[in-house]
């Protein structure tokens, strides 16, 4: 996973960028020079966003913006609106590169779309296996069980809600962030006494609040002895753009044939705009949450999206060709470079917190801190009601010069 040498992967000019992206737009339909009556879209509205020819030929992505293509339906599965097929191409590229050159998958063997979100690419992968499941197992709902940890994100409870699921939970360590595996096969045996007979698993690749990595096989190997059916989904809406490139590790891929199905975010660590997850998958599963009353769509919606932004696609594209595969690694090894200092510090001081070697989270036990700190700080707590745990994530602005800041002052108060 993200390992020389990457399939399609490439690093572009802003010049052969710019040109790519124009093309694209051209191969749209054109709502000014064609007579285009039928689509309830259109370009943006000229008296509201500027359309200055030179302000737009200096930012393609501007450009794009006020094009304003609708991404609609999942455009790897082969039929797409005809409307936007050229900026679509560009939105199945960037689907390509995540999911062979980042996460381990071979050509053409997978499927995606740019969701709005982590939360939708959740939904849209628990969507799809209790879908699975009901069909293939004939299981009703009250036999299928969504399986996470107690550090999972909380899309996984509105997944459960939403798709009428029974949601377990199972601990883990307060110091290592891992799970409990005596737990884990309890809760399995138990669920399995109630009449759960299919697993749903969203394992994380990166918690939101301490940046852990759940131990999938784990997961895979209490529930093969337990006998039970399983999917298993890959949360990596947070370190998806991160493990990757700062582990070794090559468990968490597509390599692995446990693993179904993975959440990204590029709104996240790549820094684009917000509508920008991704949800990638193996082929042949996107199926299961086709919607054949989307008669009007052309190719049919297999999404839990409808209309989505083909800017926000061109976007993800951009930041990938921008960096490319070894700019992106030295990116991410820049920013563990400064989490591993700030790690450092704190131990220097004897400041309790948690950090995975791989990530750029750092969390603190919120008896380690005052409240002033916590605030100028602007520090997030794991919650607001009764704070346990407060984080520092390492982002692009946040460099060493500022980390230091912070130390001297917990400095100061000890
Ligand atoms: C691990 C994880 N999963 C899912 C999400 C949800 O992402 P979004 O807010 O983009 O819907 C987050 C957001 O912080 C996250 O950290």
């Amino acid at each position: 996973m993200a390992k020389p040498p990457y399939q399609i992967w490439k690093k572009l000019s802003t010049k052969v960028i710019k040109q790519r992206i124009q093309e694209c737009l051209h191969r749209n339909i054109d709502f000014k020079a064609q007579s285009i009556l039928g689509i309830p879209v259109s370009s943006l509205d000229e008296n509201v966003f500027s359309q200055d020819e030179r302000l737009l030929e200096s930012s393609v992505f501007l450009q794009t913006m006020v094009d304003n293509p609708n991404h609609i339906g999942c455009h790897t599965l082969g039929e797409s609106e005809p409307f936007f097929s050229g900026t679509q191409e560009l939105e199945r590229e960037a689907v390509e590169i995540v999911a062979c050159d980042i996460l381990g998958g071979k050509l053409g063997e997978q499927d995606g779309y740019i969701a709005a979100g982590g939360t939708e690419a959740n939904l849209q992968a628990m969507w799809i296996f209790r879908n699975y499941f009901r069909k293939e197992s004939e299981a009703d709902n009250s036999q299928i069980a969504i399986l996470c940890s107690s550090d999972s994100h909380y899309s996984m409870a509105k997944g459960a809600n939403l798709l009428d699921l029974r949601l377990i939970q199972v601990t883990v360590d307060d110091s290592t962030r891992e799970i409990k595996k005596a737990e884990l096969e309890e809760r399995i045996k138990q669920a399995q006494q109630e009449g759960i007979r299919c697993f749903i698993v969203v394992s994380n690749l990166m918690t939101t609040m301490f940046g852990s990595v759940d131990d999938v096989d784990l997961y895979a190997e209490c529930l093969t002895a337990a006998g039970a059916e399983f999917k298993i989904h890959i949360d990596a809406a947070y370190g998806g753009f991160i493990y990757p490139f700062s582990s070794t590790d090559n468990r968490i891929t597509f390599a692995n044939p446990n693993i179904t199905s993975f959440t990204l975010d590029a709104h996240k660590l790549l820094q684009a705009p917000f509508g920008t997850g991704m949800f990638v998958i193996r082929k042949n599963w996107m199926q299961y949450a086709t919607t054949d009353k989307a008669q009007y769509v052309q190719g049919m919606d297999s999404t839990l999206s409808g209309s989505r932004s083909g800017a926000n696609a061109i976007a993800v594209w951009m930041i990938l060709v921008t960096y490319g595969p070894h700019g992106w690694y030295e990116k991410i090894l820049l920013l563990n470079h400064r989490t591993e200092w700030l790690s450092n510090q704190l131990s220097e001081l004897g400041i309790k917190h948690y950090r995975h070697s791989a990530s750029n989270i750092v969390t603190i036990r919120a008896s380690q801190l005052a409240q002033p700190v916590i605030e100028r700080y602007f520090l997030v707590p794991d919650s607001h009601v009764a704070p346990a745990w407060y984080k520092i994530v390492v982002m692009n602005h946040v460099t060493v010069d500022v980390l230091e800041l912070f130390i001297e002052e917990l400095k100061s108060r000890t």
